[in-house]
């Protein structure tokens, strides 16, 4: 298929586009590069051997939008593009919605002037909130966000899934089809080193915190809680390597090709690991150690969050195949090999 891949050059896209050119699909790039580097195109393009036509353009801009489209007949986008950082959300709430939902707007009515109707859209697990059922199925209600990224996630779920329905209301003949994809907690990157994740200043998340601090970046590492309802009172989560991740958007272009409607698949392992279990695996998956102290709880996190991901298996054919260790292993591999990430 011909696939444009918004936001190709970030950390999930990047490893995505890889798993596209090997399954056999045309790729195109639209990034504004905001929050990533074109060095990691470069990369892509060295791993694959393939040539990534990349269009630096901001999904806001409609004529630049347009034009991508007027160039290629694409059959299906992937839509990465948008801002993730919770706590920079609460501070910058217009930025985030203007970005997120502005600029998926954009992007879908440009899709619908040519006609293409195929989107897969980065969802996450924020959606649910603090949890309902453990593990969490896509049956689980959706909770109350807690910041303005999580908002724009939960909003553009239901904006995309209104599209078909509207299309359904007056009958149209090329309706929607609509791939919401929950994931869960992507760390690892490609075996080869050459890309990863890269996040501006100090990272928030925890895999990219505890390499800063293998690489001596970074002190130690703050663990944020301990007196959680969980085997050893950190916070648990469900880490899934990107590499897994990137093959389940290619999994989930079967549903488009299947007509799907509106499909919601959790993209997680169904494995949760606490902060403390994720520090022992990096030690010894690496023989790095990584010092550490305990810090109280951060606000708007919650104790447990891992998916199952057995309807993915099902209806789509997609399990993770990395574990823990792997993911540890990878993401050292890429952080050492690149300790300023895409300065060279
Ligand atoms: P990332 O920041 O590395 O990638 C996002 C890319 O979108 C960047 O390359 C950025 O430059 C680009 N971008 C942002 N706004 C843009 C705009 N207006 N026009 C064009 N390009 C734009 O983030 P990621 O971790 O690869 O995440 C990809 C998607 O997955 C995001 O939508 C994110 O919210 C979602 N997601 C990520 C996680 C995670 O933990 N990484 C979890 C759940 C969901
Ligand atoms: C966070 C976001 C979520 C987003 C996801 C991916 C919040 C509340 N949630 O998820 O919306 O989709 O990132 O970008 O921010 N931890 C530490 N020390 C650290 C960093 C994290 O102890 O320095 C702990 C956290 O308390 C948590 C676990 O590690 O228990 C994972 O944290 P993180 O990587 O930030 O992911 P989430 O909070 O699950």
């Amino acid at each position: 298929m011909r696939i444009l891949v918004t936001g190709g050059a970030g950390f999930i896209g990047s490893h995505t586009v890889i798993s596209l050119i090997e399954n056999g699909h045309e790729v195109s790039v639209v990034d504004n590069l905001v929050n990533s580097s074109e060095i990691s195109l470069k990369r892509v393009e060295r791993i694959t051997g393939h040539k990534v036509p990349f269009h630096k353009v901001d999904i806001r801009d409609r004529e630049g939008l347009d034009k991508v489209f007027s160039a290629t007949h694409f059959d299906a986008v992937i839509h990465f593009a948008g801002l993730k950082a919770v706590g920079e959300s609460v501070l910058k709430p217009w930025e985030y919605y203007d970005n997120n939902i502005g600029g998926t707007l954009v992007l879908v009515d440009v899709m619908r002037k040519h006609g293409v109707k195929n989107i897969i859209f980065s969802s996450s697990a924020t959606v649910y909130g603090v949890p309902e059922i453990i593990p969490i199925t896509e049956e689980c209600p959706k909770g109350k966000c807690t910041n303005p990224y999580g908002q724009t996630k939960s909003m553009l779920e239901e904006i995309l899934s209104d599209l078909r329905t509207g299309d359904e209301k007056t009958g149209d003949s090329n309706p929607w089809n609509v791939v919401l994809l929950r994931y869960f907690n992507p760390i690892g990157a490609h075996k080869s080193g050459l890309i990863g994740e890269n996040p501006n200043g100090i990272p928030n998340n925890l895999m990219p915190y505890i390499t800063q601090v293998a690489v001596g970046r970074l002190d130690h590492l703050n663990v944020f809680g301990n007196d959680y309802p969980t085997h050893d009172g950190t916070g648990v989560r469900d880490y899934i390597h990107v590499v897994d991740l990137a093959e389940g958007h290619v999994k989930a272009l079967k549903a488009i090709e299947n007509k799907c409607g509106v499909a919601i698949y959790n993209l997680g392992t169904g494995t949760g690991y606490s902060v403390l279990d994720v520090v022992k695996a990096f030690e010894e998956a690496n023989g790095v150690k990584i010092p550490y102290e305990i810090k109280p709880r951060r606000p708007g996190d919650v104790a447990v969050c891992y998916s199952d991901p057995k309807k993915a298996e099902r209806e789509l054919g997609w399990k993770a195949k990395y574990d823990l260790i792997d993911m540890c292993r990878d993401s050292w591999n890429w952080q050492k090999n690149n300790p300023n990430g895409f300065e060279e």
